[in-house]
């Protein structure tokens, strides 16, 4: 495997040279890639001698290799770290004023980035917004460990130490779910009260567009029904806006499917009779009534319709609960489980609002025979444990698993 590995400027560098070591004594070709600030703490010839490659940080040497386009097309992986805050705003910014900066601009490979700095740069609006832009473009971001900082202080901002990064950076390459056919429905329904006006809800859509890109990433086909999202860019997009609609999407991709995975957050309800032009404020001088009907619960149908057919497409469904008491939360989620026939349930307590348009989620996956994982972190580490959590459950896959 030929891994970049680029290092920024910042203290834990000296880590990186025992993640280089790790991931040459593995067997992998590394290309060491430094800014000129990481060499202000960790020298081009321990690096060279480490990583048994040569060490050149110049954008402007060996031009006519255009080497920027070439380190970055013959990568099979990408690694940051240390990535400082200035180089998180540079990427998410697509800035490229240096090698490292271009090769990540010029790659197709997954690039796992693990920042290290002091906490109160990571709590950062800035970097907070840089961090959401990076895991909204798919990169991989590893989350800083909390500890002993450079200074007296302690805190979040502590490079993840060199073992788990190398893990980390490896399980990018799984591709464990090619010739699967994964659809996944992401975004909030829109139940139109008017031609302007709807019954919507807070679902951003993030975690469900986080889950088809890992799922993608893993190789699997997938299929995104997408609720009201502008930026729907993976997969096989296909654009709805009502529960309807959304429920016929499905329908025509179930056909082949071997999972449906329903992150979307589906009205319950629609308006029983839309008016077809825009209510005006006098109509409602004494108030406006709007008479709800039940929406079919689409996980549901789709899951009970397939209980008899071989091989069953497997169901995940979710669970937006108000519920801050995890053991409720959990009994809450193993009712929904078996009232909607699925395999998993992602649950989650989204009260105050925390979680919806977050980067950040926490969920707890429950699931027949399996012991209920909790899980944090990220919205693609969530996706890459509900993907773990189902890959045992594909018929073919689970001898092997077993
Ligand atoms: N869901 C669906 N169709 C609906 C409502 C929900 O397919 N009409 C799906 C959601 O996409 C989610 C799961 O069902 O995957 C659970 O949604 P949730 O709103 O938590 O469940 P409800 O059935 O609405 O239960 P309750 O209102 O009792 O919490």
């Amino acid at each position: 495997m030929r891994i970049v590995v680029g290092i920024t400027g910042g203290v834990a560098a000296y880590k990186t040279v025992s993640l280089v070591r790790l991931l040459t004594e593995a067997g992998h070709d590394v290309k060491v890639i430094p800014t000129q600030n990481a060499l202000r703490f960790v020298g081009a010839a321990t690096l060279e001698a480490i990583s048994h490659n040569t060490v050149d940080p110049d954008l402007y040497t060996d031009v006519a290799d255009v080497k920027h386009v070439e380190l970055g097309q013959t990568a099979d992986l990408v690694i940051v770290a240390p990535a400082t805050a200035s180089f998180l705003a540079r990427t998410a910014a697509g800035l490229a004023d240096d090698l490292l900066s271009n090769v990540i601009l010029a790659t197709q490979a997954p690039v796992l980035i693990a920042p290290a700095m002091h906490t109160e740069m990571w709590n950062n609006p800035a970097t907070r917004r840089n961090v959401a832009t990076l895991i909204a473009d798919g990169y991989a971001l590893l989350e800083p460990g909390v500890g002993r900082l450079t200074g007296s202080d302690t805190g979040k901002g502590r490079l993840p130490e060199p073992e788990i990064i190398a893990e980390a950076a490896l399980k990018l390459l799984a591709l464990d779910l090619v010739g699967k056919h994964i659809i996944v429905t992401a975004g909030g329904t829109r139940e139109p009260i008017d031609p302007v006006r709807f019954i919507g809800n807070a679902s951003s859509g993030k975690q469900g567009l986080a889950i088809a890109k890992a799922a993608q990433r893993r190789g699997a086909r997938v299929t995104l029904i997408a609720a009201n999202l502008a930026d729907a860019n993976v997969g096989q997009a296909i654009h709805v806006s009502t529960a309807a609609e959304m429920a016929s999407a499905m329908d025509e991709a179930l056909q082949h499917a071997d999972a449906l995975i329903m992150a979307a957050a589906v009205s319950d309800f629609r308006v029983s009779e839309p008016s077809d032009r825009k209510i005006k404020k006098h109509e409602g001088e004494n108030g406006l009534e709007l008479r709800l009907i039940r929406n079919d619960d689409l996980l549901a149908n789709a899951a009970l319709k397939a209980t008899s057919a071989s091989p069953r497409t497997l169901f995940v469904g979710f669970a937006a609960e108000t519920i801050s008491d995890s053991e409720e939360l959990e009994r809450s989620a193993r009712e929904k489980l078996t009232r909607k026939h699925c395999d998993l349930v992602v649950a989650n307590d989204v009260s105050g609002g925390k979680v919806f348009g977050s980067d950040q989620n926490s969920v707890l996956i429950v699931g027949r025979g399996l012991e209920t994982q909790k899980v944090s972190g990220n919205k693609t580490v969530i996706a890459d444990a509900i993907l773990d959590a189902l890959l045992p459950r594909f018929p073919d896959l689970q001898q092997s698993s077993n």
